[in-house]
């Protein structure tokens, strides 16, 4: 397999799977430094900056970019066709400049080469139409995503792990296996739900960071040295999530709103007007959404809860 952008994503799922004993080849990223250092975390490759013809060699490629740079590097890889025999057999020196050897527009020769290769990417807002351009050459495509956070700072495990996976016919199968291979549990997914799905994502992910670096502001705000702020929330979100895992939100959920304590809530926003206006905006878009898990399906309960929320909070 080839990984093409091979920074959080790419390293980690290409280091997995070197483990598990797949042969990864080109490791491509945008200078030699980076393709060196991801190569490093994997543990095998052949690192090189940008693309060239040597992808075609690869009979998967994982394409690990940003979102915004997949349709580019789809269109890209799509461009690439094989070299003639002499350059394709490693002129080293091309790939040190990053150069792609690449035509501008469509050639049967090109379609050939790209005949019965499968490409996945690992975005989790995208559908694999994003790789059309490769489809059109005669790959197969899908996008595989692994529901997990990567940080580049370690190689977190897959194991039970959902991974979003949909894509061609041809494609699936093979998004399957490496998500199985990965010790993850495929969910299938039309492209259509991913975005809905990935703002989950988001949500249970980096916006629980964005909540819980607020809390941490407000103590340092009345006094707690920063260390001690961290430390001291950490246990009451932990056991907050315990709780959830084991009773579910409606029995782990505490605090005033739980009580119908809306003196309380008052108080709060009184006193977070003293902090950046998304302070208190978020605070009253959580405790909606708060409402969810406390009306319990009652929708008299939930507008009762609405209503208390809506007297209070009015500017
Ligand atoms: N991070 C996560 O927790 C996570 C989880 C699941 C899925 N994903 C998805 O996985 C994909 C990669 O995310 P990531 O966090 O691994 O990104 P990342 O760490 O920023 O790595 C991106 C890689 O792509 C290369 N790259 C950057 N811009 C490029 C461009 N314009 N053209 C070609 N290559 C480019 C980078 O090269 P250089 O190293 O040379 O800059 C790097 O190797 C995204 O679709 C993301 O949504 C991420």
């Amino acid at each position: 397999m080839a990984i093409v952008g091979a920074g959080r994503v790419g390293c980690a799922l290409g280091r997995r799977l070197r483990e598990k004993g797949w042969r990864i080849g080109p490791v491509i990223t945008r200078s030699m430094r980076t393709a060196r250092a991801a190569r490093r975390r994997i543990g095998t490759g052949q690192p090189q900056a940008g693309l060239s013809d040597a992808v075609l060699a690869a009979d998967l490629i994982l394409i690990a970019t940003p979102d915004r740079a997949i349709a580019e590097t789809a269109e890209t890889l799509a461009r690439i066709l094989p070299a003639r025999r002499s350059a394709a057999q490693g002129d080293d020196k091309d790939n040190r400049s990053g150069s792609a050897r690449q035509t501008r527009g469509p050639r049967k020769s090109g379609g050939k080469a790209w005949r019965g290769k499968i490409a996945l990417h690992t975005s989790g807002a995208l559908g694999s139409d994003v790789l059309r351009p490769l489809a059109l050459r005669g790959a197969a495509i899908g996008s595989l995503h692994p529901l997990q956070t990567f940080s580049g700072r370690n190689t977190p495990s897959l194991a039970g792990c959902a991974c979003a996976i949909e894509g061609s016919t041809a494609a699936l199968p093979m998004a399957r296996r490496i998500c199985r291979e990965l010790g993850g549990v495929p969910v299938v997914l039309p492209q259509r739900r991913k975005a809905a799905y990935h703002a989950a994502a988001a949500l249970a992910a980096g916006h629980v960071l964005a909540v819980i670096e607020a809390a941490v502001h407000i103590l340092v705000t009345v006094g707690f040295p920063r260390k001690r702020a961290v430390r001291a929330l950490l246990p009451l979100t932990r056991q907050t999530l315990a709780n959830y895992e084991r009773l579910g939100a409606r029995a782990a959920w505490t605090g005033p709103l739980n009580r119908g304590d809306f003196s309380v809530i008052e108080r709060h926003l009184e006193a977070l007007r003293r902090f950046p206006r998304e302070y208190r905006e978020a605070y009253d878009a959580l405790s909606r959404l708060g409402v969810n898990v406390l009306a319990n399906g009652s929708s008299s309960k939930k507008r009762q809860l609405e209503q208390a929320l809506t007297r209070i909070s009015t500017d």
